[in-house]
Formats: C-alpha cells, structure tokens, sequence
C-alpha cells in the first residue's frame, strides 16, 4: 500500500512548520481518537512501541497525557529526567540521542533552548516531539486548536482570538506561528518590552501571506478582543526564568490581566477564555497568596471570577493535550493514519 500519511516518522519541533492541511488531519484524527475512547471501542495501534519521555522542567499535563496515551494505546513510556539520568552532564544530547534511538521508537523532550530538540531529532532519526521550550509549546498548540474548534463549530482558518499578557514566550510565539499557518485571525496585547520577539513576527508575517491570516499586535487592548471567539493568556513568568523578573513583570502586565472587564470588552456574550495551566488564578499557591497579600487581587494573569466562570474552558483544554498528543503519537508511529 503506498504511504500516504505525511507524519509516518515525522518529529514535532514547531507545529508551524507542517502544512494545514497535515495539521487539519492529525485534529480529525485527534477527534476521532477521542471519540473512540468515549464510546469505549478504541483500538490499540501501538502495541510494543517503546516511548521515551525526557523533562528537564516540570510537567503536569504534558507527562501525563504522554503517559496516558500511551498506556491507551499498548505503548510503553519511560520517564527521564535530568537530576537522574547523565543527560546534560556526562553525556551530550548528540549522544544521548544515539543511545534512546536504538531502544525507543520515539522520543518526547521537554527543556530549555529549542537548538536542544533540533539536536535531539537531528541524531535520534525517530520522531521527536517538542514537549516545551523557551521558544515554542507545539503540542499545546494542538491541544488549543481542537479546543477551539470544538468550542467554537468553526473552521481553524474562521477562527478569531487574542493572547494577552507575556507574549515573548513559548506559548505565545506558537500561538503566533500556529494562527498564521493555519489562516486564523489572531491578536495579540502586550506591552511593548514584553510583545513577541521581531524574527517570529516575521515569520508568521510570511506564513500568513500564504494562509490569508490576520495578525493584530498592539498595545491597546480594546482592538484585539472586540469581537473575538476566544481569549488566551498564560503565566507571567515562565519556567526557567528567574524568580526577581516577577517584580517588573506584574508593573508591566497588569493592565493585560483577564478580568470580566476584559470579557466584556470583546462584546461577546459567548466569549471564552483559555489558558494552557498552570494558571495562578487564587490563593492557593504560594505565590498566589503573595500576589493577594500585596496587590489585593486574587489571581494573577487572570482573576478567579474569570477563571472559574462559565466561559473558562480551560479543563476541557487540558484533557484534550491528551487527545492530541495521543493523534500525534499514532500519526507518527504508524505507516497508515487509521481511518475512523
Ligand atoms: N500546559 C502544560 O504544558 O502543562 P504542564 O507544564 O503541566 O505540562
Ligand atoms: N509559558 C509557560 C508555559 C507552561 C506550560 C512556561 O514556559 O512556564
């Protein structure tokens, strides 16, 4: 049979960096994983497959929507860190890739630098999937399409919406490069000092020539919510960065915070809000109780009201990492997509 599944042994550094159109079957195959799952009639297409999982950062849903995919499909994960294994230290990335590829059939990595999980896929030569860099969160991206696309009834490229907050990280600059791949409507607010970093918009700025994507970054953030379907944000500062950035970060970002004013402000009745998590919506962490105890709010990057509103459909985003995550794990690891 001729192979006509375009992600057969492909890795997933950016998901910018796959056509739409590939990006569009992976969601239906996503949806129909899903559905299968419900219905209890999945089927097992990775039976023997061995996944490694290397994070050298925290992780909740990413690890264990990896995990659980694999566990629903018959594959078998490791879970590698680096306090306990010679990465990093002993042995070099080249080199660990060489060794995981002779026992795994592909290889997730969660770190710092995105040159690391270009190196990694580089000398692995089995898939490699981006769980998190500094730069790009591809897998979330996945997640956050589905999201949209289930919440919303439209097509990826109908779709409109707006990140407000730190919009120099990870999430945001895919978010960014995924909107203008796919044809979205995207608007992004941010202060100047904080707004995605010029190469990336330059980037998307192409890619958007081709999808016919619409890109808002501003300042002001009436003009990127009016008439949105949906609202993002994220942490203000992100793992890996350093605990005195909060600081100047919350004198920054607090007029981007998601609050009903901000809901309102879209002049949408159905206005949605997401958020990848984990969030500092309350006053249960550490740094929530501190954010309380000196501004007076509760919750960060977002006020509880919002967060726990109606219009949050941040848990319904985060049990989708799993179904998308597990689409990819499928898409990549066997010659021919299901048809389901
Ligand atoms: N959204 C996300 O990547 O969550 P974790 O950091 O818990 O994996
Ligand atoms: N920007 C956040 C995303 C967490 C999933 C971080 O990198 O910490």
């Amino acid at each position: 049979m001729p192979n006509n599944n375009p992600w057969y042994q492909q890795s997933l550094l950016e998901l910018s960096n796959h056509s739409s159109e590939d990006i569009h079957s992976l969601l239906t195959l996503a949806s129909a994983l899903k559905r299968a799952k419900r219905q209890g009639s999945e089927q097992r297409y990775l039976q023997g497959k061995n996944i490694a999982l290397i994070f050298e950062k925290t992780s909740t849903r990413t690890r264990t929507a990896f995990e659980v995919a694999c566990f629903d499909q018959g594959a078998n994960p490791t879970y590698l860190d680096s306090n306990t294994t010679q990465l990093g230290d002993k042995e070099s990335v080249a080199d660990t890739a060489q060794v995981l590829a002779r026992l795994y059939d592909a290889i997730e990595y969660r770190g710092f630098a995105q040159k690391t999980v270009e190196t990694l896929a580089y000398y692995a030569k089995v898939p490699v999937y981006n769980g998190l860099t500094d730069q790009s969160h591809p897998t979330q991206m996945l997640a956050d399409l589905l999201t949209m696309q289930e919440h919303s009834g439209k097509t990826l490229a109908n779709l409109r919406y707006a990140y407000l907050g730190d919009a120099r990280n990870n999430t945001a600059h895919s978010l960014l490069l995924t909107a203008a791949r796919v044809g979205s409507d995207i608007r992004i607010s941010a202060p100047k000092a904080l707004q995605p970093d010029p190469k990336i918009i330059q980037q998307a700025q192409q890619l958007a020539q081709q999808s016919g994507a619409k890109i808002l970054i501003s300042e002001a953030i009436e003009p990127c919510v009016l008439d949105c379907d949906f609202i993002h944000t994220d942490i203000w500062v992100s793992m890996g960065e350093s605990k005195q950035a909060w600081q100047e970060r919350i004198q920054l970002l607090l007029p981007y915070r998601i609050t009903q004013d901000i809901l309102k402000a879209s002049q949408r009745e159905d206005i949605k809000f997401m958020h990848c998590l984990p969030a500092y919506h309350d006053r249960n962490t550490p740094t929530g109780e501190a954010f309380y105890q000196s501004h007076g709010m509760i919750g960060i990057e977002v006020s509880d009201d919002v967060f726990t509103s109606p219009a949050s459909i941040v848990f319904d985003q985060a049990e989708n990492r799993m179904h998308t995550i597990k689409a990819l794990l499928v898409a990549t690891l066997c010659p021919q997509l299901p048809q389901l």
